[in-house]
């Protein structure tokens, strides 16, 4: 029997706001989180012009949404409209998830670091701890990520960029009891490394920074941050120098979504089927 306060609420509504957004993975991931822990949400994809930031997040919190996801390139500018920012995020420089606390602030922070250290520590079986690490590039991805890798307690990091000069802004930012060291990407000839991460761009246009062979050896561990349908040229290059190891950023991009799960569910969804989704997908 059922009476006149029996009303079922509508679901708590999420979503990804970025420019472009079709191909965004997402809305997939978060209901396959939200379908396996038994969470009620909806989560959608949200394309913002330039300019239109603002606008549509105030859009969205004010219809009721209870979170946001903020990709490519929106991400720096979101960092600027928060009312609290967690410590990664305010390192990073910039926030890819949103909380709408029920007073109304927004609290801001980055999963990025964290996915991309649990996918390599969980879902490889890598490790950070004590190893001589090299990242390529020196752009928002790499400043997103640096805070948490620190963390695990490298023995060094090296940042390698192009333009050399925005390498050694963020080695001066993020050294501290442990070395963080910049240079071009001629410069490493002489050195080898245990984990190479690449953090450029230069993946999606199928392009391949100019790496000497000499950086890698048969331990070497390679990781791409970013992914493809088939192995990213970081990756042929990586297979080619002979790694032990080499991957692409889709665990990432699920763990990352996890720990945004997480910060607005307070629950922590199993990534492992949804890597595997996405996969076969
Ligand atoms: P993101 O937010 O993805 O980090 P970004 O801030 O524009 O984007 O940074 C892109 C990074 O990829 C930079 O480190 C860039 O090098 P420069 O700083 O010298 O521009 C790097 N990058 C992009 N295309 C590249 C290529 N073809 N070869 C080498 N590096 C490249």
């Amino acid at each position: 029997m059922s009476s006149l306060f029996d009303f079922v609420s509508p679901p708590d509504r999420y979503a990804v706001i970025g420019n472009p957004i079709a191909h965004s993975k997402s809305p997939l991931i978060h209901s396959q989180f939200a379908k396996q822990t038994g969470q009620r949400l909806n989560y959608e994809a949200i394309l913002v012009d330039e300019g239109g930031l603002a606008q549509a997040i105030g859009n969205f919190q004010a219809s009721g949404g209870k979170g946001l996801n903020i990709t490519v390139p929106f991400k720096h500018e979101a960092w600027e409209l928060m009312d609290e920012l967690s410590e990664h995020a305010q390192r990073a420089g910039a926030v890819n998830t949103i909380l709408f606390n029920p007073d109304g602030r927004r609290y801001g922070d980055n999963t990025d670091g964290i996915g991309l250290v649990r996918d390599i520590l969980n879902n490889h079986g890598g490790r950070f701890d004590n190893q001589r690490i090299l990242i390529l590039g020196a752009g928002g991805a790499v400043r997103g990520v640096l805070g948490p890798i620190l963390k695990e307690q490298p023995r060094e990091i090296v940042i390698a960029n192009r333009t050399v000069d925005k390498a050694v802004v963020l080695a001066r930012e993020f050294a501290a009891s442990i070395p963080v060291n910049a240079c071009g990407y001629s410069a490493l000839g002489s050195m080898s490394f245990d984990l190479i991460i690449n953090g450029t761009s230069a993946s999606l246009k199928g392009e391949l920074p100019p790496l000497p062979m000499n950086i890698i050896s048969e331990q070497s561990w390679c990781y791409d941050m970013m992914y493809g349908d088939k192995p990213t040229v970081f990756m042929e290059w990586a297979r080619e120098n002979g790694a032990a190891k080499y991957h692409d950023g889709l665990g990432m991009l699920v763990e990352q979504a996890a720990e945004s799960f997480y910060l607005w569910r307070n629950v922590m969804p199993d990534t492992t089927p949804v890597i595997k989704l996405l996969r076969t997908n």
